[in-house]
This record gives C-alpha cells, structure tokens and sequence, in this order.
C-alpha cells in the first residue's frame, strides 16, 4: 500500500516540510499537518497524539463501517468514517459492473473527503476501503479470478497460496482499494454448509498452513521491509470463530460442544495467522453455545486477545451484531462492549453512530474501551502507511492505476497452474489422459460458462451462470472448453463442443463438464448431499449406453453424494471452483501437466449428510486422488439414496433465491410479453417501473422489497407448473390508493384477484401469508403477476406452491 520510506527519509522529509503531510502533487489534499504528527516517534506515541485530538464523535466515527451504495462521499465528508466496504452486490455509482478506473476515482474521492481539513485543530484521518477479494480481485471485471479456497487446499502448497495472496492484493492496489477481507479460515466440517468452498479443508492444520500463507502472499512478510509497502493490502483472517461448525452445516448457526475441544478444532487457524502478522480478524455471525460470537466478550477479548495475543482490529460482520441478543442492527452497544472494534454496519450507520455516541456519554460504554478500539484503528491504519508523511491518495500508491496489471500475464499463468495442482482424479479406467491425436466431444452447459466455473463471490455476491454473467463479463478468461480445444488441438486432436451431447461425428471420448449453480453463503446450504441436477449424469450415460468412453468433469463448492456419476463415467475429476482460467483443467486432462490435486475433504460414500469428516463415513479419505498412472476401476458403488425422492421443486422464492427454473419479471401493463427479466431479483435493479431490493428479514437478503411505480407488473412465473396452492409471506409498506390486482394464470384463464382491500388491510402490519387456492383462482397455473394502478410498495419472503386440501380457502 505505501511507499516503503527509510527512517532517514522521513526524517527529511519532515524538516524540510515542518513536518505535514507531503507527498504526492500539491492540488491533491493530504492528510496535512493535523495527522502527521511524527511518525519517527514510534506508534504508541503517534496513535495517543491523535486519541487526545479527537472529538467522541470522530472517535466512533472510527468504529463505523458503512457500505458504498448507502452514503456518499459529502457523508464521508461530514461523517469521517473510518473505513467502509463495498458489498458482494456493490459498486461505484451502484454499477458492480463499474470499469476498474471508476473504483480507483471512488477510493480517491472517498479518501479526499476523509483528509479535508477540520475546525478547530481536529486531526483528519484518512478512510481505508475494504472489499471481499476472496479468490482474485472477484469483485473487478476483468481482474484473475484464483480457484477458491477449497481448490488450493487440494493444490495443498502454501507457497502457491503466497503467490496467489500477493497477485491479488497487486491487482487490489490496482484498483486503490486498502483491505482484504479474506483469507476464511473456516474448518469447514460439514458439506452441508453453503461456504464449504470458502473453507481450505475440513483438517485445521492445513487450514492454518494455507490460511497463514494468504495473510503473507497479501501483506507481504511481517518481518520484511515490504510489510504492507507497494503491492500488498491488509488481510483479514475470518470469521472467529466456529463458521465451520455450526449444527448441520446451517449458515450463521449455532456450534455446540466443549469450548475447549472446540478451540482446538475450529480456532486452529488464529495464531498461525496472527503469527503471519494478520491486521484484522473478522467475527463470525455463528453463535457458540448460545452465544452469539459478536456478543461474546470471553471469547472475543478472553481468547482472542489474551490467550492468542491477538493485537489487530476486530471487525464485525455485514450488520451480524443485531443478531445479538438484546440488540438490533442500529443500537447495539453490547459489541463494542464484548470486544469489537468496527461495526460492518452497511446501511443504518447514521442511527448506530449517535446511538454509540449518546451510550458512551450516558456512561453504558466506557471511553476507555473506544479509545482502545479506535487505538488499535489507528494502529492499522499507521503500519500500513495511512498515517504520516508517506501517506498518499489510492491512486498515487504503488502499482495503483496500473490497469494492465489486472490478469496480467504472469497472474493469469498462476491461475492456470493452480487450477491445474487443483484437480483431483477420483476415478480413472485409463481413458486419461487423453490420447494425443484423439476425437473429443465436448458436453454440457458449463463446458464453455466462466460464471459457473467460478462460483459464488464472483462479481456479484451470488456469482452467476452465462444467463446472468455472459462471457464478456470476464474480459479476460479461458473458459474450461477454450482450454479443452487448445490442449487437444496440441496434442494432434480435434475437439468439438456440443452442449447438449449431439454428433454427427462419433467421437474417440466425451468430456461432460457439469456441476452446481453457483452460490454465496446460505443460499448455498443443503439439508443433505445429493447433488439434484441431472444433466450431467444423462449426458454420462447416453455416450456409455452409445459406447463412448466418457471423463467426468464436476465443478463445485464440495464434495457432494456422486455415486451414480461415478458409476456411469470411466473417468471422474472434481474439478472445484477453477476460476478464469480453465486450461488448468485440460493441461490435467491432456497429460500436459501430472495430476498432484488430493482432497482436503473427505468425500461422503452416502448422501444424507451426516458430516464424513476424517476416515468415517467417507467413499475416498482425505488426502486421496489418483495419478495419471493409477487407472484400477473403482468398484459399483451403490446407488441407494432415500433423500433423492425429497425433490424441492415448490420453492418459487426462498431463503433469498428463486427456486429452480423460476424467472421474477417487471413489465409495463399494457405491452405484450413478460418485459424485463429481473435475475435472480438480486441486489438494487430497476426495471419497467419495478425496483427490487435486498431486505434481511431473519437472514441476511433472505427477503426482496419491491416497489412498484404505477403502472407496472411485477411477477414470477415457474418453468413446469408444479401444482398446488400459492402461498406468499409478505409485508405491505405502502398500500394503494389505487387499484392492484394478483392476476394468478396465464392469458384468458388467468384469475384477477382485487388486492386493494387486503394491502390496505396488510399495512404496517408486518408480516402475513398470502394463500391462494382454487377457491379464488379456479385454473391456479405456473405464474402470478402483480399489477398496480399506482405506486405501492411492499415486500415478500418465502414463496411457495403447496398442496393443500381441497377447499381450503384463500387467505390474505
Ligand atoms: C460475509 C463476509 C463478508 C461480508 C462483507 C458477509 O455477508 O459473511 O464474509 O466479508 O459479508 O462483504
Ligand atoms: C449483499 C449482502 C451480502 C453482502 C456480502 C451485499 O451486497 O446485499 O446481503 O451479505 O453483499 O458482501
């Protein structure tokens, strides 16, 4: 981040300058002489100079981590927080999609506001940026997108994971932004569990090992002169503690059991990333025993600062502190109380700020804990350069505004090659590697679809397939079927692509590259393992059935219950979450490169989801995957698994997603079609006179709030008609004045249903259920609208079809 400057340096610079800020162009404001207080002084000395200069307000100020789409640089003017983030879904001017130049200006502009002079003598402190770059800079088009973190354990080399820590935190700085929140050190130990992807394996000590290296890929080595100096960001290792190990997997759930063998398992990770020198730990949305972690003072400040001896700053979780009990997400004094340092509060700051500052005067919060959170603040900010002389605005740093160095060449060679230490061979007859000179058919949807490759946290929060994030979204990529082409074409061979398995042509072998959607967080969680989409195994077995030797290419976020996939393919790769650069995977297929991926999982022999960590339970232990040379066939597995008949397909919208094949549309009324797609209704989109937002109703955007201008459609409609009642949880902000009508079907038997009456009823009444049977929508059918004559807003959580008995009536 800084420019490393000898002691020497300082010292002239600061006689020369009397000691203000300086460096960089005249025009541009530095932080001036109120924050360059001599940093040869040492920090303790620099950090209580500034204590002793700030107004309460400043100080908490400090301790507040707004999101960027919900203030605005004349709020970080008038408010100096001291840092803020851009969420999974945000970016510059609310575009997530915004030119990497547009998020440098924003880190400059948001930086400048914070370094404007004060009255009065009060020291300015520049504003730091923090983003969750969890695989590459993920959030940037167009920058590396790394395998994520279960692909580099399989890789298992830290001095890989060093690498890749230091690439990204090059391209970060690219982009002028400050803070990493990553490396998660999850011991991820339940396959369930929707982050299993984000977790390096399900054993600590390798978790500790990699974890430890991101930390010094990202910071550069603590004990270096280039500690935290040009190229390199603060990380963040998270979320202490036990995200890993909540009951079943759940996201955000309760880990239960001794404290002590739970410190032994899932705390593994802290004091070897605290010995790496990591800046900030991020607290976990998990309760442990009951206790929420961001309420949790024993283990916060007990374990975490006086056994671990962990000096950094603690950061909370996107609005995690209302989850504790007693608390809501704007008034919440028990955090700071327990040991935090700074709220990741993303919308409601304002009303957080002066609800702390009134706790601290009315004495509920001693002044002596906000100045040691805003101490160990400031502290931060000093060893990476924000405070002093060699303070400069994001665009003066380093490698900052160097755009070509976003998937530079040697950064897209590093993900190639982790990609390729990545895969692990589960089964092989010995079609791999495939023979040079052969005919290669090239199958299924995410053969050729960079988004599912690279998962969830991938420019947006949830990531997307090619529907939602098309190949120019990822300017700079090699997708795994480029990569197929190339590395057979090498090889003598031909390779054709045919999504759906078609030839005219019969080939040598088929490639069937299949796997899971991708996902963030809960909406990745499963009640079991069974992996549901079938498109892969078809595939797999019409080439068997035809007599074509087929390789299994599965991308995912975990092991999950494969068994009729591994029967039906000769060979079976589990290919993870690769990323941008899918030639890793041919250079494995095509013998270019040895196979070395082993798993950092164990990968379950039954589906039902009991967790197989270590050697119970598990189809192949941890540590296995084959070599090239090891082709003995595997035995027929079973293929009992009584979870598969629990097909979900009712679920319309749940826990923050559209269910499976359904599309959320907005249109004007009166023209002819659905209109405008609204994917996924994800994050703040617009369209024909709808707007829909995330809202937390009991999870994090497990709810979307819709505001409807007059004259507009809003609706949802299923792919296959599943049957069954209707039933909407739903919230009326706004009712009408005018009418509003559900129109429940399609076309000519669609059934209008006058709403007017019920929303006007429903508002300001919180939460209700909408059913809707035959009993006011004879024909039911796959789709309902919402049409509005005038504005209203309101918002729904769980949609879903339900078989009901007959005669049930519809309620409102
Ligand atoms: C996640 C964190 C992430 C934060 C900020 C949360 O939802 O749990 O891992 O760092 O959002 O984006
Ligand atoms: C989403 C949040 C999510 C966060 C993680 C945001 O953009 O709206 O719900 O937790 O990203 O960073």
């Amino acid at each position: 981040m800084r420019a490393r400057v000898s002691k020497r340096a300082v010292v002239a610079a600061m006689l020369a300058f009397g000691g203000l800020g300086l460096a960089g162009c005249a025009t541009v404001p530095q932080p001036s002489a109120d924050v360059a207080v001599a940093p040869a002084a040492g920090e303790d000395a620099v950090v209580a100079d500034l204590l002793s200069r700030m107004s309460l307000e400043r100080k908490i100020a400090q301790l507040i981590q707004p999101q960027i789409n919900s203030f605005t640089v004349e709020d970080m003017e008038r408010y100096r927080f001291g840092s803020y983030l851009n969420g999974g879904n945000g970016g510059p001017g609310g575009n997530e999609f915004a030119p990497a130049a547009d998020w440098l200006a924003l880190a400059d502009a948001m930086y400048d506001a914070s370094v404007r002079p004060l009255p009065g003598g009060e020291p300015v402190i520049p504003t730091m940026w923090g983003t969750d770059a969890v695989h590459g800079h993920s959030n940037i088009v167009g920058a590396t997108l790394f395998p994520h973190n279960i692909a580099l354990g399989a890789a298992g080399d830290a001095d890989l994971v060093r690498r890749i820590g230091h690439a990204t935190a090059v391209e970060i700085e690219v982009t002028g932004i400050d803070w990493n929140f990553s490396p998660t050190v999850a011991v991820a130990r339940d396959d369930r569990w929707g982050r299993t992807y984000e977790s390096y394996s399900e054993d600590p000590q390798l978790v500790a090992r990699l974890g430890a290296a991101l930390v010094e890929g990202l910071q550069g080595n603590r004990d270096s002169a280039d500690f935290l100096g040009d190229g390199r960001v603060i990380a963040t290792a998270k979320h202490f503690f036990g995200d890993g190990g909540t009951e079943q997997g759940v996201d955000q759930g309760d880990v239960n059991g001794d404290i002590e063998q739970l410190i032994a398992l899932h705390a593994v990770p802290y004091p070897a990333a605290i010995e790496a020198g990591v800046e900030t730990i991020m607290a976990s949305f998990n309760s442990i025993n009951g206790v929420k972690m961001h309420g949790n003072r024993d283990l916060l400040t007990g374990v975490l600062r006086e056994r671990m001896g962990f000096e950094g700053l603690v950061v909370g979780d996107w609005n995690a502190h209302g989850q504790i009990a007693g608390c809501t997400v704007d008034n919440c004094p028990d955090a700071l109380l327990a040991g935090l340092d700074i709220y990741m509060v993303p919308d409601d700051w304002r009303v957080l700020l002066d609800n702390l500052v009134a706790q601290v005067r009315a004495g509920t919060i001693p002044m002596a804990r906000v100045d040691e959170a805003v101490g160990r603040v400031l502290r931060v900010k000093y060893r990476a350069g924000l405070l002093g002389p060699e303070a400069r605005r994001p665009s003066q740093r380093g490698v900052a505004g160097r755009f070509d160095l976003l998937a530079s060449p040697e950064h897209r060679a590093l993900a190639r090659e982790a990609v390729a230490r990545s895969q692990v061979i589960l089964s092989n007859d010995g079609v791999l590697p495939l023979r040079a000179g052969s005919r290669v058919l090239v199958a299924g949807t995410a053969a050729d679809d960079v988004g599912q490759a690279s998962g969830g946290w991938t420019l947006e929060w949830q990531g997307g397939r090619a529907d939602q994030l098309p190949r120019e979204r990822f300017p700079n990529a090699t997708s795994i079927w480029e990569g197929l082409r190339d590395g057979i074409a090498a090889g003598g061979g031909s390779a054709t692509l045919s999504v759906d398995g078609s030839f005219t042509q019969r080939p040598d072998v088929a490639v069937v590259v299949f796997g899971e959607r991708p996902y963030a967080e809960f909406a990745g969680d499963q009640r079991d393992l069974v992996f549901r989409d079938e498109e892969g195994l078809t595939h797999l077995r019409r080439f068997r059935d035809q007599g074509i030797p087929t390789v299994a290419v599965f991308l995912s976020g975990r092991p999950l219950w494969m068994n009729r996939e591994l029967n039906a393919a000769n060979a079976f790769v589990a290919a993870w979450l690769p990323g941008s650069e899918g030639a890793g995977v041919a250079d494995v297929l095509t013998g270019a490169r040895p196979a070395t991926g082993r798993l950092s999982f164990s990968w379950p022999a039954g589906c039902d989801g009991q967790p197989v960590n270590g050697q119970v339970g598990a189809l192949f232990t941890l540590g296995y995957g084959r070599s090239l040379a090891e082709t003995a066939p595997l035995p027929v597995l079973s293929e009992d698994c009584a979870a598969l008949a629990n097909t979900d397909t009712a679920t319309v919208f749940g826990q923050g997603r559209l269910g499976q094949g359904v599309s959320a549309f907005a249109a004007r009324i009166g023209t002819a079609g659905d209109g405008e797609l609204l994917p996924q209704m994800r994050g703040d989109m617009s369209a024909s006179g709808v707007t829909v937002r995330g809202f937390d109703r009991d999870a994090q955007e497990d709810a979307r709030q819709i505001l409807m201008r007059a004259g507009s459609r809003f609706g949802l409609v299923q792919a296959q008609d599943s049957g069954g009642a209707w039933r909407i949880s739903y919230e009326v902000l706004t009712r009408p004045s005018t009418p509003v009508v559900l129109r429940v079907g399609q076309g000519d038997d669609a059934a209008t249903i006058d709403l007017a009456q019920h929303f006007a009823h429903a508002e300001g009444k919180g939460w209700r259920e909408m059913v809707i049977t035959p009993a006011c929508a004879p024909g039911l059918g796959q789709r309902i609208a919402f049409e509005t004559q005038g504005d209203i807003s309101f918002r729904i959580s769980a949609v879903r079809r339900e078989h009901l008995p007959e005669g049930t009536p519809c309620a409102f």
